[in-house]
């Protein structure tokens, strides 16, 4: 039985603790998964971290680490003695940065999950071209998939429109997260590559990822639900 709560983890980009426990506690048990990200991981620091986990959510540390090896390394081992169940990592890092976030996940919890971040969802090809990536944002997003699976990575961040080339590229036993989810007629703000709950769902995501339509709600339960149902009906329960 599909049940969409295990499938949605809510990114709390707020700028400080309360800000982001006044969310959790609003949505009650719509969800359980919560997003730790750049903006509240630097205005409220590991304490957040460690509260989210010492009150049973499960926590998608997603500071998108790019560094060279030993230094990524380093920050995973910290994330993952936080208690984080998953983190990012940047692709275009390269295989060997990738290679030492897995092994140093590994050395502290097998069932971490190490993400590779492919191609932001708020870039289009025409921005890639600017950074000096020639060709699409699928390619690309192909490309550094293929790397980090084969670099011992358990899932790829990537929008829900490369979902069904990367299934049928790189098979299904890896893990998909979906940011730039947008319900039907909300705001897109800077994202490009945007999907519905139900897209992403039914292209074969494992997680979508929601912020701003969930946060800057006035009902943020409400505005989950809203989601889960989309969610459901992509899958027919
Ligand atoms: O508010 P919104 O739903 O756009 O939030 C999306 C979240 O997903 C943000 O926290 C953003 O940092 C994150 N993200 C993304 N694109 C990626 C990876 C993560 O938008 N490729």
């Amino acid at each position: 039985m599909f049940d969409p709560r295990q499938h949605l983890i809510v990114a709390l980009d707020v700028s400080s603790a309360a800000a982001a426990k006044e969310i959790v506690a609003a949505l009650g048990d719509c969800a359980s998964t919560f997003k730790v990200g750049l903006q509240l991981y630097t205005a409220a620091g590991p304490q957040i971290v460690r509260d989210l986990v010492g009150t049973g959510h499960k926590v998608f540390l997603d500071l998108k680490y790019h560094d060279i090896p030993n230094t990524v390394a380093a920050a995973v081992r910290e994330a993952a003695q936080l208690g984080v169940g998953m983190l990012t990592v940047h692709g275009a890092a390269g295989g060997k940065v990738l290679r030492a976030a897995v092994e140093a996940a590994r050395k502290v919890n097998p069932d971490l999950l190490v993400l590779a971040v492919t191609v932001l969802t708020s870039m289009d090809d025409r921005d890639l071209e600017k950074v000096g990536v020639r060709g699409r944002v699928l390619d690309q997003v192909l490309r550094l998939g293929a790397l980090a699976l084969s670099d011992g990575c358990d899932g790829l961040v990537t929008s829900a429109r490369e979902t069904a080339e990367l299934r049928s590229e790189l098979g299904g036993d890896f893990v998909i997260v979906n940011p730039g989810v947008r319900p039907v007629g909300s705001d897109h703000g800077d994202q490009a590559r945007v999907v519905t709950p139900a897209e992403a769902i039914a292209a074969g995501a494992s997680y979508i990822v929601v912020g701003r339509p969930i946060t800057a709600a006035p009902d943020p339960a409400a505005a989950a639900k809203t989601i889960l149902e989309q969610m459901s009906l992509a899958v027919g329960v």
